[in-house]
């Protein structure tokens, strides 16, 4: 989008910081900021930065805008204010989807500063984790986190469900790979390191064959066209393997999954553990619906991932903060 950038005010600027270390679908970070005053900050979708043909009903563009609305939250309460959200404060105007507002003060909880500190040490794991358990309580706490947005986490822990799911990413994934419209949008949003940018993703951010896991992973570096088997199979598990769903599909809901998810992954990176996310199923329609009904009935799926102990991170670049703050 063209609009002018006014330099940014000192507390917005902080938390734009926070809300751009969001996790976004192909990096494509679909956001921009608006100063408002000294009342808070207006968080904006960006449909320019959508992707028509991965993700046509822009949910998942809504869903990173969420990730990002959360941070800007968690950031507030770190200097110990409470927000007050009002989602889609203009219902003509679909792309303004959250203000956010500084509330009275009220000191930070323990968690909260805890997933504050995991905000730039939150990262996308591509491939296996270590073999390591979860802590203990983890699970039952991630529930709660995600209850707290609105949403519901459901962990998919026996064999047979496990892999039924990783059946249904491995066919999404396998329409993904034949379809060129497909491949030419993964391709617009991933970028080799001789000529870097500051959204999409590095071709080589996998360091793993996308197919090394039971879960099939997307192929940003085209590998599978070369090598179709991946040359092992790691004995590591896939990790936790769960579903976040919502109670309905619009827009709100869309907004308050991107929030729920960003909850989980800051509560679970406060303690080493990082996701990785399989939502090749939930971008075809057909896909979606089984999945809807096998394995969550009266519930819309929102996202698709696994958690556990990475053996290798990569770090993501961002468009810097005064890219997105608008005046
Ligand atoms: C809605 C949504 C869907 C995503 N789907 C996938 C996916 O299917 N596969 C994947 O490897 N990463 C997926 N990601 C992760 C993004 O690629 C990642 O957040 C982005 O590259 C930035 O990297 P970071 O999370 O390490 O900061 C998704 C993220 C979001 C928010």
């Amino acid at each position: 989008m063209s609009v002018v950038i006014a330099p940014p005010g000192h507390a917005s600027a902080y938390l734009v910081r926070a809300a751009v270390t969001a996790p976004s679908v192909y990096n494509t970070q679909p956001w921009y900021f608006v100063a408002d005053g000294d009342r808070g900050i207006q968080v904006y979708a960006d449909p320019d930065r959508g992707m028509p043909r991965t993700d046509p009903n822009g949910r998942e563009l809504v869903v990173s805008c969420g990730a990002a609305l959360f941070n800007i939250r968690l950031a507030m309460r770190h200097l110990g204010f409470a927000p007050v959200v009002r989602p889609f404060p203009r219902p003509h105007d679909p792309t303004l989807l959250a203000r956010v507002g500084w509330g009275p003060y009220a000191r930070p909880t323990g968690d909260e500063q805890r997933m504050y500190g995991a905000l730039r040490r939150r990262h996308t794991v591509r491939g296996p984790f270590r073999n390591d358990p979860l802590p203990a309580g983890m699970v039952d706490a991630l529930r709660v986190q995600a209850t707290e947005e609105g949403a519901v986490l459901h962990v998919v822990d026996d064999v047979a469900s496990r892999k039924h799911l990783a059946a249904l990413v491995k066919e999404a994934e396998g329409m993904h790979r034949k379809d060129p419209g497909h491949t030419a949008e993964q391709a617009s949003w991933t970028w080799r390191s001789a000529q870097p940018r500051t959204d999409g993703v590095p071709a080589d951010v996998s360091v793993a064959h996308p197919d090394c896991t039971g879960f099939a992973g997307r192929d940003y570096a085209g590998l599978t066209s070369m090598f179709p088997v991946p040359p092992g199979r790691w004995p590591a598990p896939a990790g936790l393997v769960a579903v976040l769903s919502t109670d309905r599909d619009d827009r709100l809901a869309w907004l308050r999954a991107g929030q729920a998810l960003e909850r989980i992954l800051l509560y679970a990176a406060a303690q080493g553990v990082m996701a990785a996310f399989h939502t090749q199923p939930l971008e075809v329609a057909r896909l979606r619906t089984r999945l809807r009904r096998e394995f969550l009935p009266g519930d819309f799926p929102q996202m698709i991932l696994r958690l556990g102990f990475a053996p290798v991170q990569r770090i993501v670049p961002r468009r810097p903060a005064a890219e997105v703050l608008l005046r």
